[in-house]
């Protein structure tokens, strides 16, 4: 009756922004991710006759705030007439900061319920019942370049690549370690009602995921920069235009990427992509992780920086 799992974050290259169904949280497009190495969240569930209600602690603190999404991700793996449950997470990153807490809690906690109840799922089934949670953790079921794909009534996950046979360097820039004013699923409703720009955004989805997957494919670290970046200023450019309109960065997040042009200029092999958060992470190619690692620590705003490689799938882990 209790199970405890690991989940890492994962980084969309081409992002995932709009649903197509709220109700079962369906994404409107397809999106293409690197799961990391170093940061993580572990989540333990415990059922328990004693229990009258769901009870949940994030890093030693009771949370309310996030406990009635993890009661629905509980309802959904387990069935909503299951045993009350102690939820207990940690992560080693800051949470609900635009660095895919949400996608690495629910993974783990979806994994856990399931270990929790005794339930034997297939990958490919944990991954759609932890995307009803968070579209973005259906991918952390997956390790290494994970694509997500929309299909007819659902969602298909791939495995593009695994961990070592392209063993890119992600350096997180940390401009603002609080929690963001406006959560993704918000902004992301948002976007669809009042942005001019969603339909072309959703419109030209294919065609990024498709140079995307074959840049993957080749090793072609030029080509995938390329199309991550205006993937990633895209998506801003929907929000930017929404009303009201929704900002995510700083000024620091601004530093980060002239930092980052700059040291492309220099020949650096480096590139952006910003989620919904003032953050800013680079992929670069091992050799060039140290000094991307060094340009953004000296960089105008920047609190912290931390360097991952490419990471596996969630799992079970033996806490006996
Ligand atoms: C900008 O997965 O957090 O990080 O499904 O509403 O929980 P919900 O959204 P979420 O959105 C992630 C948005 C993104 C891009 C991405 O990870 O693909």
């Amino acid at each position: 009756m209790q199970a405890t799992a690991i989940a890492q974050p994962n980084i969309a290259l081409i992002k995932y922004w709009g649903k197509r169904d709220v109700e079962r949280n369906l994404p409107a497009v397809g999106s293409i991710s690197i799961t990391l190495s170093e940061l993580y969240t572990e989540v333990s569930v415990e059922l328990s006759p004693d229990l009258q209600e769901d009870e949940l602690c994030v890093n030693d603190e009771e949370s309310q705030s996030m406990l009635p999404r993890i009661s629905r991700c509980l309802d959904t793996v387990i069935g909503a007439a299951r045993l009350r449950a102690r939820v207990t997470s940690r992560s080693n990153f800051p949470i609900a900061a635009g660095l895919a807490s949400s996608a690495s809690a629910f993974a783990a906690t979806t994994v856990a319920a399931a270990g929790a109840a005794n339930l034997a799922y297939e990958t490919e089934i944990l991954a759609r019942l932890a995307g009803q949670a968070s579209g973005s953790a259906a991918r952390s079921l997956y390790g290494g370049f994970v694509e997500l794909k929309n299909s007819a009534d659902t969602i298909d996950l791939t495995a593009l690549r695994d961990v070592d046979s392209w063993p890119l360097q992600v350096v997180v820039a940390i401009t603002e370690p609080g929690p963001k004013a406006t959560g993704s699923t918000e902004a992301m409703e948002l976007s669809r009602e009042t942005s001019p720009f969603y339909d072309s955004w959703i419109e030209q989805q294919e065609q990024d995921l498709d140079i995307a997957r074959a840049a993957i494919l080749k090793r072609d670290f030029a080509g995938l920069a390329t199309v991550a970046e205006h993937n990633c200023l895209k998506m801003h450019s929907v929000m930017w235009a929404s009303r009201p309109p929704m900002v995510y960065w700083n000024s620091a997040t601004m530093h980060c990427m002239q930092t980052l042009r700059r040291l492309q200029g220099e020949g650096c092999k480096v590139f952006f992509t910003i989620d919904a958060g003032p953050q800013v992470k680079a992929v670069c190619l091992p050799g060039d992780a140290e000094v991307v690692g060094q340009a953004l620590t000296e960089t105008p705003g920047v609190q912290k920086v931390m360097t991952s490689g490419l990471g596996p799938a969630a799992r079970a882990v033996d806490k006996a």
